[in-house]
């Protein structure tokens, strides 16, 4: 019999730590703002709680946390009363701005009857609002940029959301992750590039298509060459994401949002979105066409992912390769979103700038992908003289 002895301080262990308890201070998207326009008000659990959206007589849409402070009813259960929302349980009436402006029943309403509200921003259709553990206003220069810029006109967001089952800083690791691409998504990164400046985080990203995964892909992207991304986080939950998709004759200029907000912890809605640009060569129906296929195309993108959040681990202190991107770097840029703003440090928000040396992953991976057709090629000639 053998005894294996192993040296305990040559194992890596895992550091999995523990999710934060509070919650990023930014703009958090949550949805298109025509669907909370539709005279009912709404609920969102967010922020480790519940939040009440509605749209007052001119159509301004207000969110405040939805437990009422009179005896803890859900006011997104009542019902919308001229510009208040009104309680289910005895009528008080809320305002957009906080503060309780009638209680039908009562001589006068009690002195300081205000609710925590949530700042909101309504920019190219989407409805956002500021969180802020320590209860300030969202700073003028802290802001998302608009997409749908006015020079062309755009096909109408294809947008969709999805509850996973994770804390979110997993799909914010994403921004660094090069190599997934691959493995995951079946795309070959030739360009790979991050930049972390302020509150924004980029990721520079060309990619060409697996041709021994064309099954796997989306009809739309099978047919394009490659594509260029760039994309970057505005704040912790909001990323744009400007997509150009080469096709052998003409290119197709896109906007993909990939944004989120946290319900819990360990939960948070993923929300997506597409918008492609009309041009003289890409006519409306053909602009709708390839949204579509494009959204189909985001959607297993995400499916990919969510696939390996649902059994990985939390892990603080990942492993990594030369060519890993800097994993490190960018949870020290997500870091300043979770500490209150007095206590951001510089290395929270400098300029960090990193461009992957991709020549050992691509010709490894352009190996592995001409001896994967070859299989292909000889599975399917075998097939075929049976
Ligand atoms: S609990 Fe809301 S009015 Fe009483
Ligand atoms: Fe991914």
């Amino acid at each position: 019999m053998t005894n294996v002895v192993q040296d305990q301080d040559e194992i890596r262990t895992i550091d999995a730590g523990n999710a934060p308890e509070r919650f990023a201070r930014g703009w958090h998207c949550l949805g298109l703002a025509k669907d909370f326009r539709d005279g009912k008000p709404h609920s969102i659990e967010a922020f480790g709680g519940k939040l009440v959206i509605w749209a007052d007589s001119e159509g301004k849409l207000n969110v405040l946390d939805s437990y009422c402070r009179h005896m803890g009813g859900d006011l997104s259960q009542g019902t919308i009363k001229g510009d208040e929302i009104a309680c289910p349980f005895h009528d008080w009436r809320w305002g957009g701005d906080g503060k309780c402006k009638d209680i039908p029943y009562a001589k006068r309403v009690p002195m300081r009857a205000r609710t925590q509200t949530w700042p909101t921003m309504e920019q190219d259709e989407l409805l956002y609002v500021w969180n802020d553990p320590e209860g300030k206003q969202p700073p003028a220069d802290v802001t998302v940029p608009i997409m749908r810029t006015p020079d062309a006109e755009w096909t109408d967001w294809r947008w969709h959301a999805i509850t996973i089952d994770t804390n979110c800083r997993e799909i914010v690791d994403n921004v660094v992750d090069m190599a997934h691409f691959f493995y995951v998504h079946y795309s070959l990164p030739v360009y790979f590039k991050n930049i972390f400046e302020g509150h924004t985080a980029i990721q520079y990203f060309n990619g060409e298509g697996r041709e021994d995964m064309a099954s796997k892909r989306a009809e739309s992207s099978q047919k394009a060459i490659g594509n260029s991304s760039i994309a970057a986080y505005h704040g912790p939950a909001f990323m744009i994401d400007d997509l150009v998709y080469h096709y052998p004759d003409y290119d197709v200029t896109s906007v993909l949002v990939n944004c989120h907000y946290p319900i819990s912890p360990d939960k948070f809605v993923l929300m997506y979105g597409t918008t492609v640009k009309k041009t003289a060569d890409l006519p409306e129906g053909m602009a709708d066409k390839i949204a579509e296929g494009n959204t189909a195309f985001i959607t297993k993108g995400f499916e990919q992912d969510v696939a390996i959040w649902k059994s990985k681990t939390r892990i603080n202190n990942p492993l990594l390769c030369e060519e890993d991107g800097p994993v490190y770097q960018l949870r020290r840029w997500y870091e300043q979103f979770y500490v209150d703003v007095a206590d951001i440090t510089e290395d929270m928000t400098a300029r960090f700038e990193f461009e992957m040396d991709t020549s050992k992953p691509v010709e490894a991976w352009r190996k592995q992908v001409a001896e994967n057709v070859k299989a292909q090629e000889a599975a399917a000639q075998k097939a075929a003289a049976l």
